[in-house]
C-alpha cells in the first residue's frame, strides 16, 4: 500500500481552512480532529465544520472521532462524505456496530487506541476495520512529543495485519515529524499524522513532501534488510 501523509488541521488556523487546505496539496488525507471535552480534556470543531471543509478541499478528509458516544454521532461524518472516520476503542460500547453503519454510508472505518490500551482486545474485530490508528501520544492536544514505547505495538499491528490477510491501513497520530517518522515507518505504518511539523512549516507542502520522502526512504531500507 501507499505510504500516506495526513496534515492535521488541529494546528492549522481555524479561521482560515479553505487557505490552510490549499497549503498542504499533495497531501493524502487532511486529519480533523473531532474532541468533545468528554473523551478528551478539548473541545475543537464538528460535523458543520467537516461539511463546510468539504466544499473547499479535494483531498480526502480523514476524521478522528475524540469523543464519547460515537454509536450516535460516527455515521454522520461518513454520510457528510468523509473518506475515512475513525472512532476510538476505548470510548465505543459495540465498536463493530459502528464500524459496520460507516462502511455502509460507504466511508472506511477506523478504530483508535490510545498509547496505554493494549491490541490484544481487539483482535478479532480489526477485520471489521479499514484503519488501526495507534496513538503516539495521549489524545487532546497538537504539539506533544512522539511515544517510542508504542511501537512495538504498531510492529505488531502489522505482524498481524500482514498474517491474517487484512487490508488494514496503520495510521500514527501524534508528535510525528522528520525525526520521528522514519521508527514509525520502520515498524509498519503507513498513514502519518502531522500536524505541527506541517502547519508549523514555512511552506507545509514542502513539510508534506519531505516527511512522504523520509517514511518512503525508511520503508524502503526495512524492505531491503
Ligand atoms: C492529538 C491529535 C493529533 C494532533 C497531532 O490528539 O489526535 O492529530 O493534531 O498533532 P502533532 O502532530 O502536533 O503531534
Ligand atoms: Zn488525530
Amino acid at each position: 500500500m501507499d505510504l500516506y501523509v495526513a496534515p492535521s488541521i488541529l494546528s492549522a488556523d481555524f479561521a482560515h481552512l479553505a487557505d490552510e487546505a490549499a497549503a498542504v496539496r499533495g497531501a493524502d488525507w487532511l486529519h480533523v480532529d473531532v474532541m468533545d471535552y468528554h473523551f478528551v480534556p478539548n473541545l475543537t470543531i464538528g460535523l458543520p465544520v467537516v461539511q463546510s471543509l468539504l466544499r473547499v478541499t479535494d483531498i480526502p478528509l480523514d476524521c478522528h472521532l475524540m469523543i464519547e458516544n460515537p454509536e450516535r454521532w460516527a455515521p454522520g461524518y461518513g454520510e457528510a462524505g468523509a473518506r475515512n472516520v475513525t472512532i476510538h476503542a476505548e470510548a465505543a460500547v459495540d465498536p463493530v456496530a459502528v464500524a459496520r453503519d460507516l462502511r455502509a454510508t460507504s466511508a472506511l472505518a477506523g478504530l483508535a487506541i490510545k498509547p496505554g490500551t493494549p491490541l490484544d482486545g481487539y483482535l478479532d474485530i480489526l477485520r471489521e476495520f479499514d484503519t488501526l490508528l495507534v496513538m503516539t501520544v495521549e489524545p487532546g492536544f497538537g504539539g506533544q512529543e512522539f511515544i517510542e514505547e508504542v511501537l512495538p505495538k504498531v510492529r505488531e499491528a502489522r505482524r498481524l495485519a500482514d498474517s491474517g490477510h487484512l487490508q488494514l491501513r496503520i495510521e500514527v497520530d501524534g508528535g510525528v515529524n522528520e525525526t520521528t517518522i522514519e521508527a514509525a515507518a520502520e515498524a509498519g505504518a503507513d498513514v502519518f499524522v502531522a500536524g505541527s511539523a506541517v502547519f508549523g512549516a514555512d511552506d507545509p507542502a514542502a513539510a508534506v513532501a519531505a516527511l512522504r520522502r523520509r517514511a518512503e526512504r525508511a520503508r524502503a531500507g526495512t524492505a531491503a534488510r
